[in-house]
């Protein structure tokens, strides 16, 4: 696919259609910069995946826990990682069993990361608009 504009919206709508799609065992990662729209997009495939309510809640936690009919999602965002090393804390082991894995920052993590099935790239290309990439 190539890059597609999107409104907040549009990306929204995107993202839900992808929760429906992705196969289980998909491991995406979330790639842009600040503000870019990443853990907009990490909400709607959880919502796609039938997320009601979130099993997690807090805001500093890495990793965010949703429970869907199809099993875990987890959103693990790498930002506040200083270093990849630290990234030796996180259980990736029952990371790696969700349903779906969705990591944002995931070059923060290194080596850490798992492989990615999925790779979604968000660009600024307006302030209400993005440029969004799913290979
Ligand atoms: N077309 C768009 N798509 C997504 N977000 C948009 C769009 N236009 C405006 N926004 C706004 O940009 C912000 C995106 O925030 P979001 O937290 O999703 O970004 P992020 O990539 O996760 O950033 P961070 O790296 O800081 O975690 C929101 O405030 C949203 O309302
Ligand atoms: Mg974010």
């Amino acid at each position: 696919m190539t890059a597609v504009r999107v409104t907040e919206d549009a990306l929204q709508e995107e993202g839900v259609r992808l929760g429906r799609t992705l196969p289980r065992g998909s491991v995406v990662w979330l790639v842009g910069p600040l503000g870019a729209g990443k853990t907009t997009l990490v909400r709607a495939i959880a919502r796609g995946r039938g997320v009601i309510g979130k099993a997690t809640s807090p805001t500093y936690a890495l990793v965010h826990h949703y429970e869907a009919p199809t099993g875990a999602v987890y959103h693990v965002d790498c930002y506040r990682l200083h270093r990849p090393e630290e990234a030796v804390a996180l259980d990736w082991a029952t990371l790696v069993t969700a349903d779906v894995l969705l990591i944002e920052w995931p070059e923060r993590a290194g080596a850490w990361a798992p492989a990615a099935t999925h790779t979604i790239t968000l660009a600024y290309a307006d302030t209400d608009q993005r440029l969004l990439e799913v290979r």
